[in-house]
């Protein structure tokens, strides 16, 4: 039977072999999957391994200085930030197809990491991903190119000629049993616990094209939303909740002005492992208070609707 402690001396047993005493770096997120996947290949290489954290200006709110305050202070990895949010928004603006933009952001994410690679020595061979197996199941569809659900930017997103192998301690797992190897680590409850949160971050929450003004809308609403969540205790009941901003304006009035603004969707569901999910039953009186909320603390919206379709059909994100 499968056990996280048996299957993490066996992947630093691999890693180990695989990396030699190559450098190693790792694309780390702030979210689960690829703090599990640091943490395992840390354990294995110890200081071969560097961290980068990409600021792509497509973060939810504080995102940056949390990752940095666990990582730095509770971990002890070697860790660099790096600032690219010009980059990603120049290159996204306009790009309004879902898939280009994920294309645009995995290209985005491997030039980020080869440029600081270089610099920190130009030595790293190895580039760390938190993939898991519902990300390749779902991005390499058996039926061919042609029934790709979506590009997850770690899985079919990656440039042909990127100068790195791969490594993928989580390939073969499921979120649940990430998060089991994730404790057997040692890896504090609030980071293993986190909902998942896709590599082309809001990128997908803003429906089409994205600038900064719309990204500030949605952090703002965001960050509303799961306060009210985690406050009513419920955020450990949900598989994932997140905010999206609609390229739909509708009218309405505050005080005696009309007001016409964007619509904000809401999602939450519950999913066992991200490839079926239901939507949330929230209790009425929590869903009153994030809307009203949201719509008279965020300049931008003046509209709330609650997500209520199920995957299948519909699927977790809105892009
Ligand atoms: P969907 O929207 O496909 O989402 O039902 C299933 C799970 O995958 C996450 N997701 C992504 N994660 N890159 C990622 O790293 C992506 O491009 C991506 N698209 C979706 C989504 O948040 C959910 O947890």
């Amino acid at each position: 039977t499968w056990t996280a402690g048996s299957y993490i001396e066996n992947e630093i047993a691999k890693i180990r072999s695989t990396v030699g005493d190559a450098q190693v770096i790792c694309g780390l997120s702030g979210g689960v999957d690829s703090s599990v996947a640091a943490s395992l290949v840390h354990r294995a290489i110890g200081e071969q391994l560097t961290c980068i954290f990409v600021d792509t200006g497509l973060l939810r709110a504080g995102e940056r200085e949390s990752v940095e305050r666990t990582f730095r202070a509770h971990m002890g990895i070697k860790l660099e930030v790096v600032d690219a949010s010009d980059l990603f928004l120049d290159r996204l603006a306009g790009v309004e197809d879902p898939e280009a933009k994920r294309k645009i952001i995995g290209h985005t994410f491997i030039d980020v990491f080869e440029d600081a690679s270089a610099r920190l020595g130009g030595d790293a061979q190895f580039l760390v991903q938190g993939t898991l197996y519902p990300d390749v199941i779902e991005s390499l569809s058996v039926k061919g190119p042609s029934a790709t659900i979506k590009t997850h930017h770690n899985v079919g997103g990656l440039k042909e000629d990127m100068k790195f192998a791969l490594i993928e301690p989580l390939r073969e797992l499921f979120k649940d049993e990430v998060r089991q190897v994730g404790r057997e680590l040692g890896l504090p409850e609030e980071m293993v616990g986190r909902h998942p949160f896709p590599g082309p971050g809001l990128a997908i929450r803003v429906l089409g094209a994205v600038d900064r003004r719309e990204l500030e809308v949605l952090r703002q609403a965001d960050t509303i939303y799961l306060e009210e969540i985690r406050s009513a205790g419920l955020y450990d009941d949900i598989w994932q909740a997140f905010a999206v901003l609609l390229p739909v304006r509708s009218v309405g009035v505050m005080g005696d002005e009309r007001t016409y603004e964007n619509v904000c969707a809401l999602r939450a569901v519950t999913s066992r492992d991200g490839m079926t999910a239901d939507w949330y039953p929230f209790p009425h009186d929590v869903l009153a208070r994030i809307s009203t909320r949201i719509i008279n603390e965020v300049a931008g919206i003046n509209r709330v609707c609650y997500d209520i379709s199920s995957k299948p059909p519909a699927t977790i994100e809105w892009e």
